[in-house]
């Protein structure tokens, strides 16, 4: 057990942040890449705010989709799900995602606790045996009525709908409707953006229908038994739900060190009804707190159409990884998108950052900085010695970004931080063109050479400061600045408490040789 220090043997509340399950029958796009880059943006910002942190994603395995793809491939569903997790990790190990665990809804760690839960609520008398006649659909795996329709027609979303009778579990939902609508009428924060919270208010005007939570085995035999009825499986939203408290050990010491957690990180599509709903009510059923917040953000469009495996119009992330590495498409994505709003992914607009923000505004600063310290001061990042109003300009320039940054960051508006953090880098690059030290370095009268070695410690400081707040969001692109700009271990891994101080602390370090940190594509 973590204790914290000075509070005896209170155990130690770590940032527990988690991300929905990707599903394991199909590959991972932009949509997948974007939520855990976002997720791990956020787990590295906590971690440089000197938060304990416990970042959570993983594979959902089972269910009719993973069934059907695992018929059509013509292997068992496990062997699918199994080169499924080869797939989705490389791409997360790829795009640096720097999770803690990684939960599979096949491991019997998981499949204990669903069971676990599933007899609990079934004592209780929360799960009940009926019979139901009705539609489903097999795309959406929802039973549908007749209000689903939209002009009379079913829409697109569900594919093929059929008639069915059989009989299957229920949980109920209803009884906690009004409960559920008081929680969040009092917790306005819950959900994040606000305005989706509100969608969950809209959503739960209409009376709840009770939650089906079981399939008959003779028509979906991939999934977790009934612990109390083997002829059916477990619905699947039943099943994944219930990663965020089964990879955390639920029913051993270990889960209040984690539990509640502090974000849910979810795509638009799943708040509404299976995580502000069914996981909530399921959760209180059971006796077991609510999470802290859900953080819901848009899609990833092209051309304003949703980014899907069905509609055939996916942006591979790998294509852009293999061609720029993966910091470039960590930054585009954050950059990009609102957290919240949907996006438009587009090949110009890439582009358009990478050669403007990336490559212009850092990384040729940085190669210039070298370039000029190697020239003019032997490679030795000289001292500061005076200040002048460019000095004093910028200085404040830094302070401003600076509190914008940690105000954006903190509140996961990573597109607004940027555009601040960015905003600062061309104010270096401008101070550059003010002072130009490559002109001054054909003088030789003293003033001159102090205003360059003065304006060389400026840029250094600048840049030193401005990649701090790269680090969650480029990982790699930061380390190789640190790295040749020579800024050491204990500064770069500093705890951001508050405003870090323009202090001069690269003044005297030899920096090394000259980097293309973002080199033209091909
Ligand atoms: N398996 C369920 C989640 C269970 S969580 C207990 C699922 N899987 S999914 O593979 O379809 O989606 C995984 C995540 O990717 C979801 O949060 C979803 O919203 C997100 N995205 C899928 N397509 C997306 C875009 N085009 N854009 C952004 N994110 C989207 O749902």
């Amino acid at each position: 057990m973590h204790c914290l220090e000075g509070f005896g043997d209170l155990p130690m509340k770590h940032f527990y942040i988690t991300t929905a399950i990707d599903y394991a029958n199909g590959a991972p796009h932009i949509g997948h890449a974007y939520e855990k880059i976002l997720t791990d943006a956020i787990a590295r910002y906590k971690r440089q705010r000197g938060e304990s942190v416990h970042f959570l994603t993983g594979l959902d395995e089972h269910g009719q989709k993973v069934q059907k793809s695992a018929i059509e491939q013509d292997i068992p569903p496990q062997e699918l799900c199994d080169r499924m997790a080869v797939v989705y990790k490389e791409l997360y190990a790829k795009l640096g995602i720097s999770y803690d665990d990684y939960i599979r809804t096949t491991e019997e760690r998981h499949k204990e606790v669903v069971r676990d839960l599933q007899q609990k609520l079934f004592d209780k008398g929360e799960i009940y045996l009926d019979e139901y006649k009705g539609y489903y659909s097999q795309r959406a795996e929802q039973f549908l009525q007749e209000k689903d329709k939209v002009d009379g027609k079913w829409p697109e979303l569900f594919g093929e709908v059929t008639e069915i009778t059989e009989s299957n579990y229920f949980f109920t939902l209803k009884k906690y409707q009004s409960w559920l609508i008081e929680f969040l009428e009092e917790n306005p924060d819950f959900v994040v953006p606000s305005f989706r919270q509100k969608q969950v208010l809209e959503f739960l005007k209409e009376e709840l229908n009770e939650l089906s939570i079981s399939r008959p085995k003779s028509r979906l035999e991939w999934g977790i038994p009934l612990p109390f009825d083997e002829e059916y499986v477990t619905y699947v939203w039943f099943d994944a739900l219930i990663n965020y408290i089964s990879a955390i050990g639920y029913g051993t010491e270990d889960f209040e060190e984690y539990w509640p957690v502090d974000y849910h990180v979810i795509g638009k599509d799943i708040l509404v009804p299976a995580h502000a709903i069914y996981w909530l009510i399921m959760l209180k059923a059971c006796d077991i707190p609510l999470p802290r917040h859900i953080l819901v953000h848009g899609f990833w469009l092209k051309s304003g159409e949703k980014v899907s495996k069905s509609l055939g119009n996916v942006v591979n992330p790998l294509d852009y990884i293999e061609q720029f590495g993966p910091d470039p498409f960590r930054y585009f994505v954050l950059r990009e998108m609102t957290v919240g709003q949907d996006a438009d992914f587009s090949h110009e607009r890439y582009m358009s950052r990478y050669s403007g923000e990336l490559s212009n505004d850092l990384g040729n600063l940085l190669s210039r900085v070298l370039n000029m310290t190697q020239r003019y001061t032997e490679g030795i990042i000289p001292e500061a010695t005076m200040e002048a109003e460019p000095e004093a300009t910028l200085k404040k320039e830094y302070n401003h970004a600076a509190a914008k940054v940690i105000e954006a960051f903190d509140a996961f508006q990573f597109s607004v931080g940027l555009d601040a953090l960015f905003t600062f880098f061309k104010a270096i690059n401008r101070y550059a063109e003010t002072r130009a030290p490559w002109k001054l370095a054909k003088s030789q009268a003293p003033e001159d050479r102090e205003l360059l070695t003065t304006s060389l410690a400026y840029m250094a400081e600048g840049i030193r400061l401005g990649v701090l707040f790269l680090r969650p969001i480029m990982p790699e692109i930061v380390k190789k600045v640190e790295a040749h700009l020579a800024i050491p271990e204990e500064l770069a891994t500093l705890i951001i408490k508050e405003t870090p101080v323009w202090e001069f602390k690269m003044t005297g370090r030899e920096v090394g040789e000259k980097v293309i940190l973002f080199p033209r594509p091909e």
